[in-house]
């Protein structure tokens, strides 16, 4: 009998590979699954013995060894400790001989190759010939992306739409559509789907309306959109003002701080309430010494502060054209307020403008006979 065994060994070494009896099937080398969905790895393996495999599965991530996550040994089904450990499982019994498994909630550090190695006990195999490997890629849909507008909108100027989405596997590329009534398609140069710009040159006014960025890859997509107010050229020295002063301007922080006191002085004897008075008053002193440290972060803490809400409901007179105007920049998904006071800072000019309407800068720079009608 082991003699025969030996034989048939012998026999089998000088065949080759086409007389090896233990193989290991895989259906696909590589598998994809989208974040959150289950996976299947589908291995399977050929032999003539009927005795109990030895399965191991292996996980091999880029820069890092190999480690195990579920073994069939000696009959018995383990899981091994692992981030995978509560989502993974064999698919059928191993004495199907189906070794495939199951991974539920794949999570994109799920990724990697997976090798499924067999042996039998009294079945052999040519090198490698008893090893599946399958390399799973998970893919992550886009987040919602950010949508912002840069540049002054005025009749004959030129503003950059962006858009970017922070997650995306693979990286999402973006579209740029004009919304209905006046539909409308963009390609490039104008539109760079890779970096999410869209380059409008030469605005006219009715080139204003909604624009809406679509970021997609594989796994799904997800949209923001940005409302362009072009303004007629009278308007835009308004917000340019505006924008310029929110770049320059400490000073004019300070000054609008004054002013909201000297405000603050002349409605005292209104009912304030007293929660207000003191947020309102301790912003100018701490303006101060953001102007003296001069903070490479200064201009989005400026954004920040011009937009906090404890000073919106306070002044009268712009607000109607300040809602307009702060409809724009900051119109995407919920994503994109959230995140806006961390983006970087020249991403900032048209919230802060926006916010500084918001806050009587336009009335305290400008005539007064262009405050309403200027961005509506
Ligand atoms: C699986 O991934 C490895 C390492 O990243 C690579 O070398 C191999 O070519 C991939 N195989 C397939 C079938 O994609
Ligand atoms: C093993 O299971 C996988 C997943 O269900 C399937 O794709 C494959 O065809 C099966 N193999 C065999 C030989 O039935
Ligand atoms: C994966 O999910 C399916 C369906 O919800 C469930 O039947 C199975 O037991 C789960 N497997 C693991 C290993 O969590
Ligand atoms: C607008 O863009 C065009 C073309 O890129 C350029 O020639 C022009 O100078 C720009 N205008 C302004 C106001 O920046
Ligand atoms: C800008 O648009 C106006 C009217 O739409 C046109 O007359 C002018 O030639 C355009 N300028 C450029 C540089 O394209």
């Amino acid at each position: 009998m082991r003699a025969l065994a030996a034989a048939a060994l012998a026999l089998a070494a000088l065949l080759g590979p086409a007389a090896a009896m233990l193989e290991v099937h895989v259906a696909s080398g590589s598998v994809f699954a989208v974040e959150g969905r289950p996976a299947v790895l589908p291995v399977w393996y050929t032999s003539r013995s009927q005795k109990k495999p030895y399965v191991t599965w292996l996980l091999h991530k880029p820069d890092a060894d190999p480690f195990q996550i579920l073994t069939y040994l000696d009959g018995v089904v383990k899981v091994e400790e692992s981030d995978l450990k509560r989502r993974i499982s064999f698919l059928y019994p191993v004495l199907s001989h189906n070794l495939s498994v199951l991974i539920n909630g794949t999570q994109e550090h799920d990724s990697g190759q997976y090798m499924c190695t067999v042996n039998v006990a009294d079945d052999s195999s040519s090198t490698g010939k008893n090893v599946g490997v399958i390399n799973l890629t998970v893919l992550v849909p886009p987040a919602a992306p950010a949508c912002r507008l840069q540049g002054s909108p005025a009749v004959g100027g030129n503003v950059t739409l962006s858009c970017a989405s922070r997650k995306g596997k693979p990286l999402p590329s973006y579209q740029w559509q004009r919304a209905a009534p006046a539909a409308q398609v963009f390609f490039p140069p104008m539109q760079d789907r890779a970096r999410g710009t869209l380059k409008l040159t030469n605005l006219s006014l009715d080139m204003s309306g909604v624009y809406v960025c679509a970021a997609e890859n594989r796994a799904g997509s997800a949209t923001c959109n940005v409302t362009l107010e072009v303004l007629s050229s009278s308007n835009a020295a308004v917000v340019a003002g505006a924008v310029l002063g929110s770049l320059v301007g400490f000073g004019l922080l300070v000054f609008l701080g004054l002013q909201l006191r000297v405000y603050r002085r002349k409605k005292r004897d209104g009912q304030e309430e007293a929660a207000n008075e003191i947020k309102e008053d301790a912003v100018a002193p701490k303006s101060l010494a953001w102007a003296k440290s001069a903070a490479p972060d200064a201009a989005s803490r400026t954004s920040t502060l011009s937009s906090a809400p404890g000073a919106r409901p306070k002044l009268e007179g712009p607000r109607a054209a300040s809602d307009a105007a702060s409809d724009g920049p900051a119109n995407g998904t919920a994503g994109s307020r959230g995140r806006r006071p961390q983006g970087p800072p020249r991403h900032r000019p048209p919230p802060a403008a926006a916010g500084l309407a918001r806050m009587g800068a336009v009335a305290v720079m400008v005539p007064a006979q262009s405050q309403a009608g200027s961005l509506v």
